[in-house]
């Protein structure tokens, strides 16, 4: 996780960025804390990268690169805003020497477009494009973590990336909103993922399922009540956190987090 202390809306790159929305950087910081906070009561352990000034989407750390199993894909932004992004993603994987670093030669946004399932099918990279995220990239992540990629293809912009369409709910299932999906996609969905829980439209653009989950606890954002009445009667135990001030910059719960696979 990276806190957002440089945080602001300088340029909008995304439906939800409005530059001349006024951003409290302060609240911003708070909310954060409250979400890392979360998780470590949850029993997870949080590493912290160090945030830097012109960098003011650096706080959805998600972006910054996709590891399965050791191996990390490096990102390669779509906008030359977030493109230093990736240099310290890259430093901070380097820095712990249990990594193996592939650097991309395709345009990815880590795991804003690329969620990892190790036990569906053997282990299943879902990777998204339409917005950000170059389709050619799908094909370079296989290569690199030896994983099979199912591409999906994304036809909403106000759900630019995957991870704000589709969720990796525990080791083998998953929630989406199908409306963010092309027709020939949520089929595909509909095929590998027949249990799945279904989001609607509200839950989506509430940024419900940009969550996080530990096969039992899911950490989402406490504006999708729907959702997590939904997840409660799978099974799971819904976690709220209110992350309004950074929904400014189009993110939530997952976008702040980069999620290790050692
Ligand atoms: N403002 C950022 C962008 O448009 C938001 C990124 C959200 N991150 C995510 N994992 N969906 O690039």
């Amino acid at each position: 996780m990276c806190p957002p202390e440089h945080f602001a809306v300088e340029y909008a790159i995304n439906p939800w960025m409005d530059t001349s929305a006024p951003v409290d950087t302060e609240l911003a910081l708070k909310q954060w804390q409250l979400l890392r906070e979360t998780l470590v009561r949850l029993g997870h352990a949080v590493h912290v990268l160090p945030p830097e000034p012109g960098l003011p989407d650096m706080v959805y750390a998600a972006n910054g690169a996709f590891s399965v199993d050791g191996v990390v894909y490096g990102a390669r932004f779509r906008y030359p805003q977030r493109a230093a992004e990736a240099t310290a993603h890259r430093a901070f994987y380097e820095a712990a020497r249990s990594w193996r670093f592939v650097e991309p030669a395709e345009i990815n946004e880590g795991e804003g477009d690329f969620a990892y399932l190790p036990a569906a099918y053997g282990g299943l990279i879902l990777a998204g494009y339409g917005f950000r995220t170059a389709p050619a990239a799908h094909a370079e992540a296989q290569e690199a973590l030896g994983r099979p990629a199912i591409s999906l293809r994304l036809v909403d912009p106000r759900f630019y990336h995957l991870d704000v369409a589709l969720a990796a709910l525990d080791d083998g299932n998953i929630v989406y909103y199908p409306g963010a999906f092309s027709d020939a996609s949520q089929a595909i969905l509909r095929q590998l993922f027949p249990s799945a829980v279904i989001a609607d439209e509200e839950d989506a653009l509430a940024f419900g399922l940009n969550l996080v989950s530990d096969g039992r606890n899911v950490v989402l954002n406490s504006a999708a009540s729907g959702l997590a009445a939904k997840l409660r009667a799978a099974g799971y135990a819904p976690v709220p956190v209110e992350l309004s001030e950074l929904k400014k910059g189009g993110g939530s719960v997952k976008c702040c987090i980069a999620e290790l696979r050692p």
